[in-house]
């Protein structure tokens, strides 16, 4: 950070010989390349803007229809609505991501991409989705935001379908302050994003002044300063996972006593980040009455019940049903979003109602997790002896 200070490039392009050989921006693309085993790594300002620059360099926009979960953060539907394509939502599972029946059932020929969202740190069905992109010739976008050093079968997630993002915002496992990226190995897919994410600039030479445009982009670059910050956390990631896997298997062995708790679906248990723990309960009921005795202990930060969030589930999207844009959708869009009501999705309404997510913290003590545990089972103990309507 201070290398770019001292020069005072905070930009990451141009400058060549002010910036004395410091890009903090390509070293950090490279370091991500080499640590989460893909061919290129676009940094991008954000997740968000990251999403809307795989999908443009995916080719994807007006008339285009991307599959996408119910549960999910807002910044899906925004990017796919940025790039003028109708965002088909589509039931989840218990393994808190896109069902593989429901987009089966959610193709239509307009359908051009999947975009599953690895939610809370770990990862959709990605074998079942790749066979249905390959049947279908669809592209896979994965939207690895929330789960960065997750693995599914050996690889990353992000770097299995045509393209993939993270984001890098303050609440991430590694973050920039705000910052994302694409992922990818296809060569022509990170050209246009590398364009796209700089007013479509062909970046080959010198003069930025003397640079063609051969299509047209936005700003959505990251600066020299953020991206000092994320290689510095890179080099934490390794350290970073190792706590929360360790405190995520502890806190399971505790919530394991209740027969009652059962977990959310991996795939492939071994390539958990373990940034959550996410469980469920027997019935939305229950949810409800141990998520209000958490809050009435004052224990409920931390532990997330995404059936009332308005930012990550389905239900209280109201803006998107209602269409609240300041600038006018196409048709094609309008449609869609008028269709939806809020009992569009019962089968994800069963899931999400039933399920609490533990965030897991990397400074906790041995002490403090064990607390935490035991306070989280009598908690559910309490309201299971008291719920008379629950029959096991
Ligand atoms: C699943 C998912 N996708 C995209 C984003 C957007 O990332 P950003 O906040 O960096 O724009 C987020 C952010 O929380 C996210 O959780």
């Amino acid at each position: 950070m201070n290398d770019v200070l001292e020069t005072g490039i905070l930009m990451r392009y141009g400058f060549d010989g002010p910036r004395k050989g410091i890009w903090k921006s390509k070293e950090l693309e490279q370091e991500i390349c080499k640590v989460f085993g893909c061919n290129y790594a676009q940094l991008t300002s954000s997740g968000t803007s990251a999403l809307t620059t795989a999908l443009s360099a995916l080719g994807i926009g007006a008339g285009d229809e991307v599959i996408m979960p119910s549960f999910t953060f807002v910044a899906s539907f925004e990017a796919v609505l940025s790039v003028g394509a109708v965002p088909v939502l589509t039931d989840v599972d218990e393994t808190l991501t896109l069902s593989p029946d429901a987009v089966r059932q959610a193709i239509t020929p307009r359908t051009k991409c999947v975009m599953p969202v690895h939610m809370c740190g770990s990862m959709a069905d990605l074998g079942s989705l790749q066979q249905i992109c390959k049947e279908h010739k669809l592209l896979l976008l994965e939207d690895a935001c929330q789960s960065i050093g997750a693995t599914y079968k050996g690889k990353h997630l992000g770097t299995i379908g045509d393209a993939g993002t993270f984001s890098f915002d303050f609440v991430k496992t590694i973050t920039c302050a705000e910052g994302g990226a694409v992922l990818t190995n296809n060569e022509d897919i990170y050209s246009k994003s590398d364009g796209f994410t700089d007013h479509g600039h062909d970046h080959k030479g010198v003069d930025r002044g003397a640079d063609l445009h051969p299509f047209i982009g936005y700003n959505y670059r990251i600066s020299e300063l953020h991206a000092a910050v994320g290689l510095a956390q890179i080099r934490k990631l390794d350290k970073f996972l190792a706590i929360q896997k360790n405190n995520h298997g502890r806190l399971k062995a505790i919530l394991s006593k209740v027969p009652e708790i059962s977990f959310r679906t991996i795939p492939d248990p071994a390539g958990d980040s373990c940034t959550f723990l996410s469980w469920f309960l027997p019935t939305e009921e229950v949810a409800r009455a141990v998520v209000a005795e958490l809050k009435e202990q004052g224990i409920l930060p931390g532990n997330f019940y995404w059936f009332d969030n308005n930012w990550h589930y389905f239900r209280k999207w109201d803006h998107l049903r209602k269409a609240a844009t300041l600038n006018n959708l196409n048709e094609a869009q309008k449609q869609a979003l008028q269709q939806l009501r809020p009992e569009s999705f019962p089968a994800s309404d069963r899931v999400i109602s039933r399920c609490i997510s533990t965030a897991i913290g990397l400074l906790w003590t041995d002490e403090q997790l064990e607390e935490k545990g035991q306070k989280i089972i009598a908690i559910v103990k309490k309201v299971l002896s008291r719920e008379k309507a629950y029959m096991p």
